[in-house]
């Protein structure tokens, strides 16, 4: 069976349009519940201004704390060199930059033009790699960007291409506002994959339109096995008008299981992560498969009728 990595962001963008502070020991309950149910990549906070993203001033603190199993690869986030140091100093391995691909959509996020954060992702990506951390490169708002519309292929490719040589390990396409659709999933990977091997990109989706299990197929299919999906479908980008619903983990991991894919992860524990998250947002969370999974648990966990234990 062919194995696909789910790399959960429900601590870092889920969190961090998130009006109140989520205290830290709960945020690492979090983390701790989903590396129980089997996650195994996590970007788990962002060294970012404290002013810009408050929910993210615990980021050395979360860190020192996440459990410790060798097998989780754990990602931060830092939009430039200030954040790289913050987050060697914090013991990160893996930093991931975010490179937006329209001007408009990278000035209202880091405050900056888009040649000016070309600039500073390449630096901070050389810098990481020098100092011995993977560094991996979003492009931000790849489909359309809510300021400035359509973004084409070519320029996401152009962004790849920077990033790559630059040294960053993987390039992530993220439709920050949802607004992807398998035709043009189709297309852009046409384009990105004539320079580069499937390996190197990963997908991230936001369910706006409920059309994110749709684009992870079109992916699939040009040979994409890495996605980002969010516990609960918590979260989106608080500079970013439009970008709530982050594609649901449980709503990935039940699509996958029942396509034929491995992930790694319980359904049935991600289920009690869907809860805790609930718990400590005190939102109502959870995917679009979520009353079916709910109905599912509900017959698997009544007593069998006249002995029989078959649940269907
Ligand atoms: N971590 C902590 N502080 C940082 C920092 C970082 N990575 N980068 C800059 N700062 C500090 C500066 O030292 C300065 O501090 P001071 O006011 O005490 O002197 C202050 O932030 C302003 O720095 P400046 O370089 O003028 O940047 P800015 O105010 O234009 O902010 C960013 C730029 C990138 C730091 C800020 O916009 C940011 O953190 N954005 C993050 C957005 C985000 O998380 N988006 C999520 C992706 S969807
Ligand atoms: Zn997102």
């Amino acid at each position: 069976m062919q194995q696909v990595t789910i790399n959960e962001v429900g601590l870092r963008d889920g969190l961090q349009m998130h009006r109140t502070l989520v205290p830290v020991e709960d945020k690492l309950r979090l983390a701790g519940s989903l590396v129980e149910a089997g996650l195994r990549a996590m970007e788990a906070t962002s060294f970012v201004s404290p002013k810009a993203v408050p929910q993210m001033a615990d980021a050395a603190e979360l860190m020192a704390g996440l459990p410790g199993t060798e097998d989780v690869e754990y990602s931060v986030l830092v939009p430039n060199q200030k954040g790289l140091a913050r987050a060697v100093a914090a013991g990160a391995q893996a930093v991931n930059l975010v490179l937006s691909a329209t001007d408009t959509m990278n000035e209202k996020n880091i405050g900056m033009s888009l040649s000016k954060t070309r600039e500073t992702c390449v630096a901070t990506v050389r810098e990481a790699r020098a100092k011995g951390l993977q560094a991996n490169a979003y492009i931000a708002v790849a489909f359309d960007c809510p300021y400035e519309g359509r973004v084409e292929p070519q320029v996401v490719a152009e962004l790849a291409d920077e990033m790559l040589e630059a040294g960053a390990g993987r390039v992530i396409i993220a439709d920050t506002i949802g607004a992807a659709d398998p035709v043009r999933v189709r297309s852009l990977f046409k384009v990105l994959l004539n320079r580069n091997a499937p390996e190197i990109f990963a997908c991230h989706f936001h369910d706006t339109r409920a059309f994110a299990l749709c684009n992870v197929w079109e992916s699939l299919q040009a040979g994409v096995t890495r996605f980002d999906s969010s516990v609960g479908g918590l979260g989106g980008c608080p500079f970013s008008p439009g970008a709530s619903g982050n594609l649901a983990t449980e709503d990935l991991v039940l699509f996958l299981h029942q396509c034929g894919y491995e992930t790694g992860v319980s359904l049935e524990s991600l289920l009690k992560s869907v809860e805790l998250a609930k718990e400590i947002t005190g939102r109502d969370l959870g995917g679009r498969s979520m009353a079916y999974l709910n109905a599912n648990r509900a017959v698997k966990t009544r007593p069998a009728p006249n002995g029989c234990d078959d649940t269907g």
